[in-house]
């Protein structure tokens, strides 16, 4: 009966690498969440914006929670309605879908600076999950009028 026994062992082991592997998702950092496209407006005050896309290539949704940053005294997460924006204290990042942070739309902020960053640095943050491991960003300084080429 050692044979057979064997057998299954070995049908077990492969069940559980292919489990493994599916947990691993892409392969890539923050559980199948991935940012690109960010960028700070060299800010003209002790205040400035951020923006970014995170895409959730995972089946499982998952929200923004909050960003810290080594610049600032605090960094928010705002939404814009119309004219006006509001902190909110999450944003969705939906299952196989984007959060997208941009202007005019929703964005950070980056508040009581320690340091005014200027174009061509690269300032340092991290964005906080309910689910998926915190991801560090390395946000680039743009120029203040700076707008991406095309939609995110
Ligand atoms: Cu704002």
């Amino acid at each position: 009966m050692s044979r057979p026994r064997g057998g299954a062992v070995a049908v077990l082991t492969a069940g559980a690498l292919a489990l493994t592997l599916a947990g691993c998702g892409s392969g890539e950092a923050g559980a199948g969440l991935s940012v690109g496209g960010a960028y700070m407006p060299q800010p003209v005050s002790d205040m400035a914006a951020g923006f970014l896309t995170v895409s959730n290539d995972g089946g499982t949704d998952d929200t923004l929670e909050s960003v810290t940053s080594d610049i600032a005294g605090e960094v928010t997460v705002h939404e814009t309605e119309g004219q006006s924006m509001r902190e909110v204290d999450g944003l969705d990042v939906p299952a196989h879908g984007k959060l997208v942070l941009e202007s005019g739309g929703n964005h950070l902020m980056f508040e009581r600076l320690k340091r005014k960053p200027k174009e061509g640095e690269t300032v340092s943050l991290v964005l906080h999950f309910a689910q998926a491991d915190a991801v560090t960003v390395e946000m680039p300084v743009k120029s203040m009028t700076y707008r991406p080429a095309s939609g995110n």
